[in-house]
């Protein structure tokens, strides 16, 4: 009968090892280290830099199959979310893994909504950044300044603490990135306004000027709840990588959130829409697209919201954005770059090049030209990506605090450096000339 298990034979050796394949068709790598040549050996490692084929743990969160083009969060197709939920909803089924009931969404809205305000320090703190700071950076700093604000979030062990902390994080986040971005206008910061629905005061702490009461339009509400929806998990992308990775330190909430904030901010990652837009700004016309083409072919350039660590098929989020876009349209007018972006996309699905590389687009390809055609800046962009990814950030975090394999983030290395040396006196240390040489890759 066949075995769930992998026999390797060390050539070295000769000698055989019985590993067990478990859940997930995973190995367990320290099983690796019994696989040595004598007493004093380490015993084998697994070498795996970036994390390409390492599972770092065991979630429930959320699913995808990369090849499929598959996403759901606790067993729901994002699809599903996307057409009939809400932001909120979702950010409850991510953080407690069920959909809630009538009279518990209720309870779950009172509570996020009680944690919008913000400490008046914090806004004094926020006031100190330059006119010109990027909100992204702001917001990295606030969230992390929030922890000297509540010195019960490192109560981590805290099934209370972790609730509060999750719902003051939802709830204070999109307070936080909106005066971020009244900050870089110039514009008095807004405050909550709690008989709006979760994105609909966001767009009021936003844009809201002398008006006493801001009316979100409808469209561009749903719009921005729907883009929250499909931002709030992503399993362990690299910014949730540090937000375990950090909190694994058992440091409080709000410091590994900033961390997973800081992730985030990468033009790799939740900086990719940004860079998106400025990728179409600089080809300018649907006419030097095979041009831009050519050089992404020649490897001098990366096309901007395409390809994906895990989708190697269509990212099921981007299918959702792009019909999206026309959506918002009809309210903001179109914008341009979307003819571009089509153009891109047309080509990019059947040129040999991204085909054979499995390269198509993500879910930036397209958000960025929505959040533009709204009015947001673009450094904006990855804010409006931190919001939502709060709830999934929390939901992980809550996971990993729990989960008795886990310890502290304490990855192997193989170390390529120089053996044991001895020092010198400096008088007596090589020529400065060779010395760049040796140390200019250093940086
Ligand atoms: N344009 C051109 N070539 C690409 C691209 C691209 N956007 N992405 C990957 N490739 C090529 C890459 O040059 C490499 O080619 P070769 O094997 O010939 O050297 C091959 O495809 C594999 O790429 P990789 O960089 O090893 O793949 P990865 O899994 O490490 O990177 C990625 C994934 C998303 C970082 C990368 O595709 C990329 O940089 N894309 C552009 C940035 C972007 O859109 N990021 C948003 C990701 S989705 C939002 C999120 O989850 O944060």
């Amino acid at each position: 009968m066949a075995k769930n298990t992998l026999t390797v034979t060390d050539n070295r050796t000769g000698k055989q090892y019985e590993i067990p394949i478990e859940e997930g068709g995973a190995i367990r790598a320290v099983r690796l280290r019994d696989i040595k040549t004598g007493p004093d050996d380490f015993g084998l490692m697994s070498y795996d830099p970036a994390f390409t084929n390492t599972a770092s743990c065991r979630s429930k969160v959320t699913y995808i199959d990369g090849e499929k083009g598959i996403l759901r969060y606790r067993g729901y197709p994002i699809e599903e979310l996307a057409e009939h939920s809400n932001y909120l909803e979702v950010a409850y089924l991510v953080v407690k893994g069920e959909l809630p009931n009538e009279q518990h969404f209720r309870a779950w809205e009172e509570n996020i909504k009680t944690h919008t305000m913000v400490h008046e320090n914090l806004k004094a703190f926020m006031q100190g950044f330059r006119y010109d700071a990027h909100p992204m950076g702001m917001l990295v700093g606030t969230i992390g300044a929030m922890s000297t604000f509540y010195p019960d979030a490192k109560e981590i062990m805290n099934l209370e603490s972790r609730r509060l902390q999750t719902r003051r994080l939802i709830g204070k986040l999109p307070t936080l990135a909106a005066w971020a971005y009244r900050h870089t206008r110039g514009l008095p910061y807004v405050y909550p306004d709690n008989e709006l629905s979760y994105t609909g005061n966001f767009l009021s702490m936003l844009f809201k000027m002398t008006e006493l009461r801001y009316k979100p339009n409808p469209t561009l509400e749903r719009a921005l709840d729907i883009l929250f929806i499909l931002h709030a998990d992503h399993e362990q992308n690299c910014s949730t990588n540090a937000m375990r990775s950090v909190g694994s330190s058992q440091v409080d909430a709000y410091s590994a959130v900033a961390a997973a904030t800081a992730a985030l901010y990468g033009p790799l990652h939740g900086g990719a829409n940004e860079a998106v837009i400025r990728m179409l700004a600089e080809i300018g016309s649907v006419k030097r697209v095979p041009e831009f083409i050519k050089s992404v072919k020649a490897g001098e350039r990366k096309m901007m919201g395409f390809g994906h660590r895990v989708y190697k098929s269509y990212d099921p989020r981007a299918k959702i954005v792009k019909r999206l876009a026309y959506e918002v349209f009809e309210v903001t007018g179109r914008n341009p770059l979307i003819d571009i972006s089509l153009e891109l996309e047309k080509i990019g699905l059947e040129d040999d090049y991204f085909v054979s590389h499995r390269l198509y687009p993500n879910v930036d390809f397209y958000t960025g030209i929505i959040y533009q055609a709204m009015g947001f800046p673009m450094t904006m962009f990855p804010v409006l990506f931190a919001i939502p990814r709060t709830s999934g950030w929390m939901a992980q975090w809550a996971e990993m605090v729990r989960d008795p394999e886990q310890k502290i983030a304490r990855p192997r290395q193989i170390y390529i450096g120089e053996n044991i040396r001895q020092w010198t006196p400096i008088e007596k240390r090589p020529a400065p000339t060779m010395r760049e040489d040796a140390v200019s890759d250093q940086i």
